[in-house]
C-alpha cells in the first residue's frame, strides 16, 4: 500500500478524486486551455474507475478461489477483503457527469447511471456496505460468515452490472 493509498483510506468520505485533481493541475501547469483540462479530467475519471473495478474483480476472485478450497487461508482472504472494502467505498465518486457513453471514451457505463441516480446510488451504497461486511467477516475468520458475506457481495456486483453496465 502506498502512502497515497493510505491517505485515501482516511479520506474516503471526500468527494474529490485525487487523480482528477492531479490531471487538472498538470493541464494547468502545461498551460493548456480550461477546455482541455475538463476533457482530461473525464478521461482520467474513466480510467481511474475501470482500474479500480479491475482491482476489485481481481481481489474478489482471490476471495472466491480461497473459499472454494473449503479451508481458506485467512492471510490471503483478509488483505483481499480489506482491499475490496477500501476500493468499494471509492466507487460512488467514480461516475462524474459526462463520463458515460456520450464521452466517446471506451466505457461500458450505461447512460442510465446518470438518468436514474437514485437507483444507481442504492447500488454504490450496497457495494460499500456489503464489501465492508465481507471485510468484517474475514477478520472473524469464520467460514460460514465469510461465505454468506461473499454471496451478498456477489449479488450486488451482478445486480448493478445487469442494470448499469453494457454486456
Ligand atoms: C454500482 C454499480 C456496480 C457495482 C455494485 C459493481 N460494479 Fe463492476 N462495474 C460497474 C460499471 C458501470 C462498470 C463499467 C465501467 C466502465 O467501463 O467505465 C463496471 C466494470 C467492472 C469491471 C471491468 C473493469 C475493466 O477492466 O474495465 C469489473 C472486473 C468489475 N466491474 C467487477 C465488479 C465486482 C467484482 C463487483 C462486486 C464486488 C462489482 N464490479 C460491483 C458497476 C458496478
Amino acid at each position: 500500500m502506498t502512502k497515497k493509498d493510505r491517505k485515501q483510506v482516511t479520506n474516503s468520505g471526500s468527494r474529490t478524486n485525487p487523480g482528477v485533481r492531479v490531471a487538472v493541475a498538470f493541464a494547468l501547469l502545461a498551460g493548456a486551455a480550461a477546455a482541455s483540462a475538463a476533457t482530461l479530467s473525464i478521461a482520467d475519471a474513466v480510467s481511474v474507475r475501470k482500474a479500480n473495478f479491475k482491482e476489485i474483480g481481481g481481489a474478489f476472485k482471490t476471495v472466491n478461489d480461497e473459499l472454494k478450497t473449503g479451508a481458506p487461508d485467512i492471510n490471503t482472504v483478509g488483505p483481499a477483503a480489506k482491499d475490496i472494502a477500501r476500493r468499494a467505498a471509492l466507487v460512488k465518486d467514480h461516475f462524474p457527469a459526462g463520463s458515460g457513453p456520450e464521452s466517446g471514451l471506451k466505457t461500458k457505463a450505461k447512460a442510465e447511471i446518470w438518468s436514474n441516480p437514485t437507483e444507481f446510488g442504492k447500488y454504490t451504497a450496497a457495494l460499500a456496505r456489503s464489501a465492508k461486511a465481507l471485510d468484517t467477516a474475514a477478520r472473524s475468520g469464520d467460514l460460514a460468515a465469510m461465505t454468506k458475506a461473499r454471496d451478498a457481495l456477489g449479488k450486488t456486483c451482478k445486480g448493478c452490472h445487469s442494470q448499469f453496465r453494457e454486456k
